[in-house]
């Protein structure tokens, strides 16, 4: 059974396992905001979640189907177990690679009971063999599981509980349409603020007691790209340098900067991919345009990763642009790769 988690939130003991995956995942858990009233910032989002959880709670249903997009780390999980735990529904995990047989699929969903939320993380990469057995589900509420061939071949129809389908890609592009036009609810997760990310930062802190100032906080919001599981990376690592490293009881600005430049990762936020990538667009390939394929051959890195992980937040910060030709360097990225730009271009802020 392709399910990697199974969370009961309606038991007297809330965080009832029944099913555990083997990763020890249980300070990124405790981390994580629980109830909308403990999530941070993306409040178009929550204030929409809110309504739905509501409404849906009032009229005894379950919810409709929801999607979360946007890049990696920004809280498309969280939300999924959030809305869980408002709902005080089980919540059943798992991921679109997972399911590749059709009678995996027939089982998963014959198995939810009223008004579970099913969470696919990666719904991008469900098989397509497979993802016809989700447009009735999710419609219907039934399967059609064909057994035999030719004359011999059957179509059982399973009728399935009304349960929630919650979808997290970082590829919405890659869904299908008719499978992306079967979520009631798609939002869009963006980067985090400044501000957001303090008060991120001010919360794991509390929970993983650990003393730090405001101005050290600032320094490690600044360094996150926009990101809370980057915040709260940067944050275990300055806690850990400031342990072995310093005497003073608070961590203070000086102490998290050093520790996130051992880290690699400079005021920016940026770390040595995100500078290699910079450099290589705008050296090797004179600025741009350039295939996302030939950099990744050039850099050795996957594409997939480039387009995940490096390439949104360069856009976002405007060092990089992406153009049908391919991509290209900014003019303010070009002065960050320390490249010297010709005054025409600087004035008229043009491209390479
Ligand atoms: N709004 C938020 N407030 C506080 N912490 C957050 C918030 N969003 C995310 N986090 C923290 O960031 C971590 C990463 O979030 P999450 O795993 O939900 O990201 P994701 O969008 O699912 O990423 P991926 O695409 O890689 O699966 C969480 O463990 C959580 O601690
Ligand atoms: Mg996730």
């Amino acid at each position: 059974m392709p399910i990697e988690e199974v969370i009961n939130n309606n038991s007297e003991d809330n965080n009832n396992k029944v099913l555990k995956d083997s990763d020890n995942k249980d300070y990124v858990n405790d981390l994580r905001p629980k109830i909308l009233k403990e999530y941070v910032g993306q409040t178009k989002v929550v204030d929409s979640l809110r309504t739905a959880i509501k409404a849906s709670g009032a009229r005894n249903e379950a919810m409709e189907h929801v999607l979360f997009h946007g890049p990696p780390g920004l809280g498309k999980t969280t939300l999924a177990h959030v809305i869980a735990k408002e709902k005080k529904s089980n919540l059943v995990v798992t991921s679109g690679p997972s399911l590749e047989k059709p009678a995996d699929v027939v089982g998963l969903l014959s198995n939810l009971s009223e008004g579970d939320v099913l969470f696919i993380d990666e719904i991008h990469r469900i098989s397509k063999g497979v993802e016809e057995y989700f447009y009735s589900a999710m419609e219907d509420f039934k399967v059609d599981f064909i057994t035999g061939s030719g004359t011999f071949a059957k179509t059982l129809t399973f009728p399935i509980n009304k349960f929630t389908l919650v979808g997290a890609t970082t590829r919405v592009g890659m869904l299908s349409s008719p499978l992306r036009d079967r979520f009631g609810l798609t939002y869009h997760l963006d980067f985090y603020n400044l501000e957001e990310l303090s008060s991120i930062i001010k919360r794991s802190s509390n929970i993983l007691n650990v003393k730090i100032n405001d101005m050290a906080t600032k320094q490690i919001a600044m360094r996150s790209r926009g990101t809370p599981r980057i915040a709260n990376r940067l944050l275990r690592r300055v806690r850990d340098y400031h342990q072995v490293n310093s005497k003073t009881d608070n961590i203070d600005d000086l102490v998290a900067s050093k520790a996130m430049e051992l880290e690699g990762v400079d005021q920016n936020g940026l770390d040595r991919l995100d500078r290699q990538y910079l450099l290589t667009l705008a050296k090797n390939y004179n600025g741009g345009p350039a295939g996302i394929e030939a950099l990744a051959a050039t850099l050795n890195e996957e594409s997939q990763t480039l387009m995940d992980v490096v390439e949104p937040y360069l856009l976002k910060i405007g060092f990089i642009i992406r153009t049908p030709s391919g991509r290209k360097v900014t003019i303010d990225g070009l002065k960050y790769a320390g490249i010297q730009v010709r005054k025409s271009d600087d004035n008229q802020k043009r491209m390479f």
